[in-house]
């Protein structure tokens, strides 16, 4: 049998034109990009061409790109580095109950140095009301962070009537769009976004690059403190390898037709588990604003992590975590007051570019199978 990998919302394998592109970085290209003699200039013009193929795929401007070593560096420097900035302005920060650890964690430690923390609830479907955003600010209010699309159960959150919000008020909007980008339109002008998170291994670059989108005049304070790379943001000598990868990836993201025909997969997959398992399966996350390539189901009565035990060769993910004998729901879930007995049995499958009509027939037949025979 063939293993079926439905967990690209985990992470995605890389495309053979990115790892094309950087190829020649392995071999060629080994200047510094920052000297100043020939052996930069092949790794310092890729740099700043990629540079400009992230911001391309984002509306922005070559400027307004941080290379990072992925997303939770972006939200960290995100985060920290915004509330360090304006921390003569205010101690205030908004964020939602779905967000993903690389923004729980951030916010946390802010705490810890004095900051405070609004957590905005989510409906039943995982999404944030703009209202309860706007409730939730305050004169100290300086960032306000909420994910563009979850990575658990696919749900899109309205950033643009969050931005709306921000902007009248003054506040600065950062985005989670790690699971987003190459899925869904993610133009930063259009969502009215001042910072954005870009992760390389979930839109088919390797792992260990992402970026973080930062609008021109947003004061940000470095993570990583040293010479003036990266416009004095991100200390480090760059790889251009790994920004050539994201630039390559981000060209390609551009085309979201490909998600149509995932989206298509994914509904086919979903009609097929609902043809045999009717009552006993329900969706969870947003049945409309949801990332075309996530379905998250829970199977009724089940355990998400036994089923995925038995379905041998399919790789998927569950959110619930079994410890002793006790099932504990992921934290999104139970912010979507999922009942724990309907959550403990949420198995999320994520649909890429490389999925295909026999795999997902392969994958819902074995389920079929495996849960008719299973206890
Ligand atoms: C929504 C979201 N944000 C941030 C991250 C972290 O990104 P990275 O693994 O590149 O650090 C992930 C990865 O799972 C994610 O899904």
């Amino acid at each position: 049998m063939q293993p079926i990998y439905l967990d690209y919302n985990a992470s995605t394998p890389i495309e053979p034109v990115v790892a094309a592109a950087m190829k020649p970085f392995l071999q060629d290209h080994f200047g510094n990009p920052s000297s100043g003699h020939w052996a930069a200039v092949g790794a310092k013009t890729a740099l700043e061409a990629a540079r400009g193929l992230v911001a391309a795929l984002l509306g922005a401007e070559s400027d307004e790109i941080i290379f990072t070593s992925g997303g939770s560096e972006a939200n960290n420097l995100a985060l920290k580095g915004v509330a360090w900035a304006l921390k003569a302005k205010g101690d205030h920060i908004i964020t939602s109950a779905v967000e993903h650890p690389a923004i729980v964690g951030p916010c946390q430690f802010l705490e810890q140095l004095g900051f405070r923390v609004s957590v905005v609830p989510v409906n039943r479907f995982g999404r944030v009301d703009p209202d309860d955003v706007q409730g939730a600010i305050t004169a100290r209010t300086i960032l306000i962070s909420i994910m563009h699309a979850n990575n658990e159960v696919g749900t899109i959150q309205p950033i643009a009537e969050v931005g709306r919000i921000a902007r009248e008020h003054g506040i600065l909007l950062h985005t989670d769009a790690a699971q987003s980008v190459g899925k869904i339109a993610t133009d930063v002008n259009n969502l009215g976004v001042d910072l954005l998170t870009i992760a390389g291994h979930k839109v088919y670059a390797p792992k260990g690059v992402g970026a973080l989108y930062v609008r021109r005049g947003t004061p940000i304070e470095p993570l990583v403190h040293g010479a003036g790379h990266e416009a004095g943001r991100r200390a480090g000598t760059e790889s251009a390898m790994l920004a050539v990868a994201l630039g390559a990836a981000c060209e390609l993201a551009q085309d979201l037709a490909a998600m149509e025909v995932v989206r298509a997969l994914r509904e086919r997959f979903w009609q097929q588990l609902q043809a045999v398992f009717g009552q006993r399966i329900v969706l969870n996350g947003h049945p409309e604003h949801r990332l075309p390539n996530t379905l998250n189901v829970s199977f009724i009565g089940r355990i998400g992590a036994e089923v995925l035990a038995r379905v041998e060769g399919v790789a998927a993910s569950t959110g619930s975590a079994c410890h002793t004998g006790h099932v504990k729901l992921s934290p999104v879930l139970e912010a979507m007051g999922v009942a724990p007995e309907i959550g403990i049995g949420a198995i999320r499958f994520s649909l890429g570019r490389g999925t295909t009509r026999e795999e997902i027939d392969a994958a819902a037949e074995q389920l079929a199978n495996t849960l008719a025979t299973a206890v």
